[in-house]
């Protein structure tokens, strides 16, 4: 299975503070790939796997390896500071201030949660990231920005949270929602075609794993000066790079596969945009949107094995698909890591990867499918993903989610063995005609 890697950028950082400074041709101030090859003069070229393990490190003799938890809200202030007109005091609405100036963490940010968003921007490729207390959170931070009466444009078979929020503000705020498949690229070029407020994307798409053609869409929304965000969270930083595709913000809940141990709760939005970022940092402070300080030490701390978790789960994910095709009780699997599914080639020419989602369904209904999943032993039935271990989870059953198929279920493959997986699932499979 060959993936394109080629779009995953080598990330130059700064020996000196790990952040980012140089991105594949292209970085938040510096644009010119001129300029761009003298800046990264001297500096080493790193591969993602790398940033994940080495961005946000304090880098002064003396300091941990580890940025440490800082659990403050409140910080010692120095009453000379914001006396003068020279020296105005920080506006805790604005961009996050110098360490010094820091007074409050709500509008000042936090050490622990600055080190998250420092790695996360180097991974992303530059730009700002921003932690927030969720991933609903930060995408409720990034619809925050449309006015009154303003038109989106949502993939018909987006995660339903945000399905939700979008038809709130439908319905409170008179937004116009056109809704669709997130792999029918032809309809997302018709609609935009009256240049919408926002694009939404969300690839692969929440259950269904379909691929949306986000290099075609994001090219033709720059064209037409429209908003992109792109929701990557199957995909991780690590198999997908929105930014660089020209997408606005890159948005992840950082509660599945970058804190990966089903612990926290957190979302990020990445941006090149300064004033987007400005925007964002604001709906922040004044809706307290912060992530809590250990849930961003865990995350960090998560991110850094991610590339690990990854590869791993994804080798078992890709084995999986392959077996569960196989199976004489699964009528269909869809995972862009099979030659066979719709949006592998899309996936192939866009990801570095296809990822550790799989959903596949089954013969027989839906109560007789969740007797079945009562026989997983291994396997936890549970919501969420993303973590080390094996959830699945039958969507129907969901509210809200009736649409889905009644046998669909949707598998977040973990870092356990492969056949003591399988077995698993067969022990689920095998005996499902018997007891549907
Ligand atoms: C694709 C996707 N985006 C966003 C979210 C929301 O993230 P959170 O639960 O961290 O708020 C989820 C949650 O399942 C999701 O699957």
């Amino acid at each position: 299975m060959t993936f394109c890697r080629d779009i995953l950028p080598a990330v130059c950082l700064s020996p000196r503070t790990g952040s980012l400074i140089v991105v594949d041709g292209s970085s938040p101030d510096d644009t010119t790939a001129g300029s761009l090859n003298r800046r990264s003069e001297g500096r080493r070229r790193h591969h993602l796997e790398t940033v994940a393990v080495i961005a946000g490190r304090p880098e002064h003799p003396g300091e941990p390896l580890n940025p440490p938890m800082v659990p403050a809200s409140n910080y010692r202030m120095d009453p000379l500071i914001g006396t003068t007109d020279d020296e105005p005091g920080h506006d805790h609405t604005s961009p996050a201030p110098s360490s010094s100036q820091r007074l409050y963490s709500r509008g000042d940010n936090n050490p622990t949660w600055e080190a998250l968003e420092t790695a996360m921007a180097a991974l992303e490729g530059g730009g700002a990231s921003l932690a927030f207390s969720s991933g609903m959170a930060a995408i409720s931070a990034v619809l925050s920005g449309l006015d009154s009466g303003a038109t989106v444009l949502a993939p018909a078979d987006c995660y339903q949270g945000v399905a939700g929020l979008l038809e709130e503000g439908s319905r409170r705020h008179g937004w116009i929602i056109h809704w669709i498949p997130t792999d029918d690229t032809d309809s997302w070029l018709e609609a935009m075609a009256k240049p919408p407020d926002l694009a939404w994307l969300e690839s692969p798409s929440n259950p269904m794993m379909l691929v949306a053609d986000l290099p075609t869409i994001c090219r033709r929304a720059i064209d037409l000066g429209v908003f992109t965000a792109v929701d990557g969270t199957f995909a991780t930083p690590l198999l997908q790079q929105p930014l660089d595709l020209g997408a606005t913000v890159s948005i992840h809940s950082a509660t599945k596969f970058i804190g990966g141990h089903s612990d926290l709760l957190g979302g990020l939005v990445t941006t090149r945009r300064p004033d987007v970022a400005e925007r964002l940092r604001r709906h922040q402070t004044l809706h307290g949107a912060t992530m809590g300080t250990l849930e961003a030490f865990l995350a960090l701390r998560g991110l850094r094995t991610l590339p690990l978790r990854l590869e791993r789960a994804q080798a078992s994910a890709l084995e999986l698909a392959r077996r569960l095709q196989q199976h004489d009780k699964v009528t269909a699997v869809h995972y862009p890591g099979l030659t066979s599914d719709p949006g592998h080639e899309r996936a192939r020419r866009t990801m570095g990867g296809p990822g550790a989602m799989i959903s596949f369904q089954t013969v027989g209904d839906g109560p007789g499918l969740d007797r079945a999943m009562s026989k997983l032993s291994l396997i936890v039935t549970a919501t969420s993903l993303g973590g080390v271990e094996t959830t699945a989870e039958r969507r129907a059953r969901l509210a809200g989610q009736e649409h889905i198929p009644q046998t669909l279920i949707r598998l977040s493959v973990g870092c356990e063995h492969v056949d003591d997986l399988w077995h698993d699932l067969t022990e689920m499979l095998d005996p499902l005609a018997d007891i549907v």
